[in-house]
């Protein structure tokens, strides 16, 4: 029996609760699709920070990369923690650890879901975004300067490149704070050729692709130019450009023009928790981090929603669905299929909803109700 070893970091918040429905239902189809899960638990979070201050380690890292096949992982964020800490040296830590380039964000309104456009349903409301996941503003590099002069050295290390920064910087009149965006050729180029290889698995003949080439056009203009670029390798797909204001705009009055969107990092963060509430809200949004030839990573796309833990009333369908990705993605595609389905036919019915949802039953009740379903599935 094919087996996957799997770690597990639940994290704060209601991260401990989600992630609990999320294993509970792999496990379960794991039963009917004869396969097995060895789960392996880290504690890495708010709770292990304020006691040692440790984040995750290099070690700890390292030893997921030789053992595990995935990474589950509930939700990140406590507010007895500086806001950005945990985020910084736990998600972003390990997406650029494991080179997870690809941030795939399912943006599908599932029937029953209730959207807030009016006149849009399921029919119109089922594309994919890709969201590049290693670069751009997210690279981490800024600083502060005084006024005077000031020398500083900033640097991002990546696996396909190091870059350095040497600055010379001279203010007057006041201190400034400044942010450098980083892209690089390569790094474009895999997530676009992932994003039109997605758009030719699906056989449409358009995929859009987000920037604000208009105004940062440095940054974004090197994006359009390596679209354009990859574009030729796939002469059946057209690639509609949009700037990142538009699309938000389209994306409430048109949905049913997308397909397949994908964005430079930053955009794709802001465009992504959009997307969310029109399939439904956050407690129905999933997401993968993945490195197709590494160790991905699957999250639901919301917090760690501090004010609700511990009270099992958290909405645990985005990360159960996540964990479907999670099993699409290590080549269980039946999985994957049953549990969504399962999670269609729970909203469909109504019968089981959470708070979120307009109802009353726990994060536990849910997470039931998806493992059996997904068991009469399978029989
Ligand atoms: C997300 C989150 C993260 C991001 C934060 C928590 C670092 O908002 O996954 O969308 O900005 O990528
Ligand atoms: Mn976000």
């Amino acid at each position: 029996m094919t087996s996957y070893k799997i770690a597990l970091l639940p994290g704060d918040g209601i991260g401990p609760e989600i992630i609990a429905e999320g294993r509970k239902v792999i496990d379960a189809a794991s039963e009917c699709f004869g396969f097995g899960v060895d789960w392996v638990p880290y504690d890495n979070g708010a709770e292990k920070y304020l006691a040692t201050g440790e984040l995750i380690t290099e070690d700890t890292l390292k030893e997921i990369k030789d053992s595990c096949k995935a990474i589950y992982l509930g939700a990140l964020g406590d507010p007895r923690c500086r806001p950005g800490i945990l985020e910084k040296g736990i998600l972003l830590k390990t997406r650029f650890y494991f080179d997870q380039f690809v941030n795939l964000r399912p943006i599908k309104l599932l029937e029953g879901a209730s959207c807030p456009l009016k006149g849009k349903g399921p029919k119109d409301i089922d594309f994919t975004v890709i969201r590049e996941n290693t670069e751009d503003f997210y690279v981490g590099i800024g600083n502060r300067a005084g006024i005077g002069n000031s020398k500083q050295e900033l640097e991002v290390v990546r696996s396909m490149y190091k870059v350095k920064f040497g600055l010379d910087i001279e203010t007057d009149g006041s201190e400034i704070a400044y942010q450098i965006g980083v892209m690089s050729r390569k790094g474009a180029q895999r997530v676009i050729r992932y994003g039109f290889e997605l758009a030719k698995k699906e056989g449409v003949d358009k995929a859009h692709f987000v920037d604000k080439a208009n105004v940062l056009s440095d940054i974004y203009g090197f994006w359009r130019e390596t679209v354009d670029e990859v574009s030729k390798e796939y002469p059946q797909i057209t690639p509609e450009y949009m700037f990142v204001d538009a699309i938000t705009m389209w994306f409430v009055k048109n949905p049913e023009w997308f397909k397949v969107v994908i964005t430079p990092n930053m955009f794709g963060d802001i465009i992504t928790d959009l997307g969310a509430m029109i399939q439904g809200g956050l407690g129905l949004a999933p997401g993968g981090n993945i490195n197709p030839d590494g160790v991905s990573m699957f999250e639901p796309i919301h917090g760690s929603a501090p004010k609700y833990k511990g009270q099992n009333v958290a909405n645990p369908l985005a990360t159960i669905w996540a964990g479907a990705m999670m099993m699409k993605e290590i080549g269980q595609e039946k999985t994957h299929g049953a549990i969504v389905s399962a999670i269609e036919t729970i909203i469909k019915e109504g019968k089981v909803r959470t708070k979120d949802m307009g109802g009353r039953n726990s994060c536990s009740q849910m997470g039931d109700a998806v493992a059996s379903r997904v068991r009469e599935l399978a029989s």
